[in-house]
C-alpha cells in the first residue's frame, strides 16, 4: 500500500545547513518541496548551492543527470508561507529556541490543512513543549535527522506526550521511503543518540581530569577497539563549545543529575577558546592533529618458569591461543587453571606468581589487596575477536609491585601481541569503562521507554558510528561483566554518574 505522504508536497522551514539537507532529501524522493527561510534570499542561495551539489554528484557519476535536474526543479523557494498551503508536510529546522519554533507552527496551523502533519528537527528542546499551545497538538512529532543530512541514515522520529501514534507511525514509514533507517524516540532529554552518547565523551574527559593518561593514547585505545575516531579528536571536530552546549541541556534538561555533569575540563577549554578544528586548538593542534604515541621499546620478557591460563570463554581462549604462540618459541608449558572455585574467576594469566589479569573494574591495587598478590596488572577490554595484532591496549600496574613486575607486564603483554600502553591505575581502565558506560546509558533508556534495544543498537551504529550497538557489546560480554565494571567504578567514585540501569540488574534475574 502507498503511504498518504509519498509524493505529497513538503514545506521546509530554514534553509540553513539541516533544511537545505532535509529539502534536498524529500526532493530526491519525489517531492514537490517548498524552501521558505526568514532571511530574504536564503532559499534561493539553498537551491542554488543543491544545484551544485547535485551536478557534482552527476560528474563523479554518482548520480543520474536527469535525476538532479527533477530534483532541482521541485525545489521551490518561497517568500510568503501561504505560498505552501497546499503541503501536507511541514518540518521546521529553524532556530534552536522554543518561542520562534512554537509560534512558527502556530502560523502553520492557520496556513495548512487540519490533517497536515507538522515535524521539528529540533536536536534538543523537548517536542512536548513544542507541541504544547497548538490546536492539534497530536500531529506534531520530531523527525530528528542527522549532519550531513544527505549522508547520514538515521532519523529519530520522536513523540512529544500528544503525538499521535499514527503521525509518529507514518513519519517512521516516510523517513524509510526516503532511504533512512528511522528510529522511535519518546521526547525525553538528548532523544536517543545524543544521550546515549553522552558517557563516550564524558568518560574520557573524567580519565583526563585525573591524569590517567593523554588524549593521544585515550583516542588510539578506543580506535583500536573498533570506533572511527576517538573521543577526544571526535570533541575537536564537533567543536568544545557545542559539546559541552549539549551536555549541559541534557544535563540542565534532568535536573542536574549528576550522572550527565559537564566536565571542568572542557569548559575551561572553551573559556579559554580552544575549541578544537575550528580554532586552531584543541586536544591537539592543527593542522598536525594528534601526537604520535610514546613509542615502546620493549625488550622480550624474562623467561617464565610457570604459567597458567585462568578463566574461560572466548577471551580467555583467545589470550590463551596468544601465549601459546609465545611460549612455544620458548619452551614454556602452558598449564590451564579449569577450577570452579569462583574466587579464581579471572581471565588471564599468572606468570610465576605475578597476575595480568583483565579488567572487570577493579584497580590494580585494589585487585592486589584483595588477593594478596603484589604483582598485579591490569589490561583493558579488547572488544573484538579474533584479537588484532599490534591492537593499542592499555594496563596498569599495581603502584606496590616489585620493579621487575612495573617492567615484565607491559613486556608480556608486547609479547601476547598487543601494543601496550600504560595509563594510571584508574578503574575500569579506557575501553571497559568507556563501553560499560555506554550500555548502562542506553539500558537506562530502554528502561524509560525511550527507545528499544533494536533501536538504540541502529541509533549507535548510524547516528555516532559505534562500530557496534550498545545491546550487541552487551551479549558479547555478560550482564555481570559489565554490572561488575560499573561497581567497582560507582564504589571507586561514589556519586550518582555510575549508578547501575535497573534495567541490567533485571536482566541478571531474567
Ligand atoms: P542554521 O543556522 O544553519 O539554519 C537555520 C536557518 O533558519 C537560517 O537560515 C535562518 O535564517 C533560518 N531561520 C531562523 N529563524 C527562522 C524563523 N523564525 N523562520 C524561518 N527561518 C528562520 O541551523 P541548522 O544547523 O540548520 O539547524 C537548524 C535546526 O536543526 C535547529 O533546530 C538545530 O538544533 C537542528 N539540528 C541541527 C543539526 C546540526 O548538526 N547543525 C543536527 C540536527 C538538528
Amino acid at each position: 500500500m502507498s503511504h498518504p505522504l509519498q509524493y505529497a508536497p513538503v514545506l521546509v522551514i530554514g534553509a540553513g545547513i539541516m533544511g537545505s539537507g532535509i529539502a534536498q532529501t524529500a526532493a530526491q524522493a519525489g517531492h514537490p518541496v517548498f524552501l521558505y527561510d526568514a532571511r530574504e534570499g536564503a532559499a534561493v542561495e539553498s537551491r542554488t548551492k543543491l544545484a551544485t551539489t547535485l551536478n557534482g554528484l552527476v560528474a563523479k557519476g554518482r548520480l543520474e543527470a536527469a535525476a538532479a535536474e527533477a530534483a532541482i526543479a521541485r525545489i521551490t523557494p518561497i517568500n510568503t508561507l501561504t505560498d505552501a498551503a497546499t503541503a501536507r508536510l511541514a518540518i521546521e529546522a529553524i532556530v534552536e529556541l522554543l518561542e520562534p519554533k512554537r509560534e512558527l507552527f502556530r502560523q502553520l496551523e492557520a496556513i495548512l490543512a487540519d490533517d497536515a502533519v507538522l515535524g521539528t528537527n529540533t536536536s534538543s528542546i523537548s517536542v512536548t513543549a513544542i507541541a504544547a499551545g497548538l490546536k492539534h497538538p497530536g500531529r506534531l512529532a520530531g523527525m530528528h535527522f542527522f549532519n550531513p543530512v544527505a549522508l547520514m541514515k538515521l532519523v529519530e522520529v520522536v513523540s512529544g506526550l500528544q503525538t499521535d501514534p499514527q503521525v509518529a507511525a507514518s513519519l517512521f514509514d516516510l523517513a524509510a521511503l526516503w532511504g533512512k533507517v528511522p528510529v522511535h524516540a519518546k521526547s525525553t532529554p538528548g532523544f536517543v543518540v545524543n544521550r546515549i552518547a553522552r558517557p563516550f565523551y564524558a568518560e574520557a574527559l573524567a580519565l583526563l581530569q585525573e591524569q590517567a593518561a593523554a588524549p593521544e593514547v585515550l583516542d588510539a585505545c578506543l580506535k583500536a577497539a573498533g570506533f572511527r575516531m576517538g573521543p577526544c579528536e571526535l570533541m575537536d571536530l564537533i567543536g568544545h563549545d557545542t559539546n559541552l552546549a549539549v551536555t549541559r541541556s541534557v544535563f540542565e534538561a534532568n535536573f542536574f543529575d549528576k550522572r550527565y555533569q559537564p566536565s571542568v575540563v572542557q569548559s575551561e577549554m572553551v573559556a579559554g577558546g580552544l575549541l578544537g578544528r575550528k580554532s586552531g586548538r584543541g586536544f591537539y593542534s592543527y593542522p598536525q592533529g594528534a601526537a604520535a604515541l610514546p613509542a615502546a621499546d620493549r625488550s622480550p620478557p624474562d623467561r617464565a618458569v610457570t604459567i597458567t591460563l585462568h578463566g574461560q570463554g572466548a577471551l580467555a581462549d583467545a589470550l590463551g591461543e596468544a601465549a601459546a604462540r609465545v611460549l612455544g618459541a620458548n619452551g614454556t608449558p602452558l598449564a590451564r587453571d579449569m577450577s570452579s572455585d569462583p574466587t579464581s574467576h579471572w581471565i588471564g594469566l599468572e606468570i610465576d606468581g605475578a597476575r595480568l589479569v583483565l579488567t572487570q573494574g577493579l584497580a590494580a591495587w585494589d585487585l592486589a589487596a584483595r588477593s594478596g598478590v603484589t604483582d598485579t596488572a591490569v589490561f583493558d577490554r579488547p572488544l573484538r575477536l579474533p584479537l588484532q595484532p599490534g591492537q593499542v591496549i592499555a594496563y596498569s600496574v599495581n603502584a606496590a609491585a616489585s620493579a621487575t613486575w612495573q617492567a615484565q607486564a607491559g613486556a608480556w603483554l608486547q609479547a601476547l601481541g598487543f601494543a601496550p600502553q600504560r595509563v594510571s591505575d584508574a578503574p575500569g581502565l579506557v575501553v571497559a569503562r568507556t563501553v560499560a558506560m555506554l550500555i548502562n546509558e542506553a539500558a537506562d533508556a530502554v528502561l524509560q521507554g525511550v527507545c528499544t534495544t533494536a533501536g538504540a543498537d541502529s541509533a549507535c551504529k548510524l547516528g555516532v558510528n559505534y562500530p557496534a550497538g550498545p545491546f550487541e557489546w552487551l551479549r558479547e560480554w555478560s550482564v555481570p561483566g559489565v554490572i561488575a565494571v560499573l561497581e567497582s567504578l560507582d564504589s571507586a567514585y561514589r556519586g550518582e554518574r555510575y549508578r547501575v540501569s535497573p534495567w541490567l540488574r533485571r536482566g541478571i534475574a531474567s
